[in-house]
């Protein structure tokens, strides 16, 4: 970092940057867009501005001071909802802990804290409805709109920052870099940059930097899929960040969210419908019905549906069960149901989901039987070889 200071006129940079983002008049929406991007950036960077106790990078560090002033002003633009005024109490105390230099660690989780809150209470969306986009598939975007100021893969340069360090980049969740590349949230790329690309090329290129950290690394053991199971899977790849987490699973998120094709084999089917009747979840609750339904609907046809028949056939009252929960909640999007009945939909059908999912984990005695089974077959069958040889000998 040190030396990414030297590369360019950062300060003048983040100067400017402020300036811009202060100017626009963006939807309310984006507001809590750019009040989160603002809040990450603040948790990645403090440690570079402030260690035990002392101010290192002063531009820095003023220039953090005025990102926060900037998120007090973008939270108290925001629609009052229950839950803004402990936003902004939280936000209030972040500048407190900066302006007395307190620990980086401390920071940098406040920050997170409060960006997290943000995108929560203004529905966000921070994971996208369909599968990540493999690392190949923004690969020759990538050449083209960054690799001159980030480096053909990712070393950095005159004009941009190193995106191929793994400890940096661990201090972003998936969707912070997502969130880099929205012109509205995001003012040190210029609109050059990315003013034109659609949502689904953000992500895109958010794998591919996300990859360019762990290029050529071996992916983690397949155990650690288990340990971690909400990491291989959306939301949680996509929101979480590794720097948060124990070493191995930190390690772990950093190669499955640059390579998310791979992981898929890694994932339960019926954890993708949990994903999404999450993100269903939240555009009901923003007041988006249609959004809602589609989503329920492809949780149902996309992750569901492949996996009823094995329900069925281990646990037909649960599976029974569930098409009720299915069918209620499908009713209650529908029909306009009272909020309180559809949101009691959700959780039921969740809950049900979570029991079907133990239901058809592999049955641990499976293996054994067919092993043993295998054994005696081979057994009889050499046997049988035997006495029939003894017989033909014996016949001579
Ligand atoms: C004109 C030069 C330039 C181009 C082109 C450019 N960037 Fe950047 N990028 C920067 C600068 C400068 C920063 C900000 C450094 C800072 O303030 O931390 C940055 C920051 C970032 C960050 C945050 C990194 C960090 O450590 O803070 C990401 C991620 C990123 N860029 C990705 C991209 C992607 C993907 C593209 C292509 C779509 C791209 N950039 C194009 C100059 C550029």
């Amino acid at each position: 970092m040190p030396a990414r200071l030297s590369i360019f006129p950062l300060c003048l940079l983040l100067w400017l940057s402020g300036a811009v983002s202060a100017q626009g008049d963006p939807e309310r929406e984006s507001l809590a867009a750019q009040a989160s991007n603002l809040l990450s950036y603040i948790a990645v960077d403090y440690a570079d501005s402030v260690r035990e106790g002392e101010v290192r990078d002063q531009c820095l560090y003023e220039q953090q001071r005025r990102n926060l002033a900037r998120v007090l002003e973008l939270v108290r633009q925001l629609p009052d909802r229950p839950g803004r005024a402990a936003l902004e109490r939280s936000v209030l105390e972040l500048d407190g802990a900066i302006a007395e230099k307190r620990d980086a660690v401390q920071v940098r989780r406040r920050a997170n804290a409060a960006a997290d809150r943000v995108a929560q209470l203004y529905q966000l969306q921070r994971s996208p409805a369909r599968m990540l986009p493999a690392a190949g598939e923004a690969r020759a975007l990538y050449q083209k709109r960054c690799a001159a100021c980030h480096g053909a893969r990712g070393e950095g340069g005159a004009q941009g920052p190193a995106l191929d360090d793994a400890a940096r980049m661990a201090s972003f969740s998936l969707y912070d870099i997502y969130n880099t590349l929205d012109p509205i949230a995001d003012s040190v790329h210029s609109a050059a940059v990315d003013r034109d690309l659609s949502s689904r090329q953000r992500w895109a290129l958010a794998v591919t930097v996300a990859h360019l950290a762990v290029a050529g690394a071996e992916p983690p053991a397949a155990e650690l899929a288990e340990r971690y199971p909400a990491l291989v899977g959306l939301p949680g790849m996509a929101t979480a960040r590794p720097v948060e987490l124990p070493r191995d699973g930190a390690a772990a998120l950093l190669w499955w969210r640059g390579n998310p094709d791979r992981v898929r084999a890694l994932e339960h089917p019926l954890a993708r419908v949990d994903g999404l009747l999450q993100l269903a979840e939240a555009a009901y609750r923003a007041g988006d019905s249609t959004t809602a339904y589609y989503r329920v609907m492809l949780a149902y046809r996309r992750g569901y549906l492949p996996r009823r028949a094995a329900l069925q056939q281990r646990d037909p009252p649960l599976a029974a069960q569930l098409a009720g929960h299915w069918e209620s909640l499908r009713e209650g999007i529908l029909g306009n149901a009272p909020e309180a009945r559809v949101m009691a939909a959700f959780q039921q059908l969740r809950a049900g989901l979570v029991k079907a999912r133990t239901r058809l984990e592999p049955v641990a005695d499976d293996r054994p039987l067919h092993f043993w089974a295998a054994l005696l077959f081979a057994t009889a069958l050499g046997l049988g070889l035997v006495l029939w040889l003894g017989l033909r000998r014996s016949r001579r």
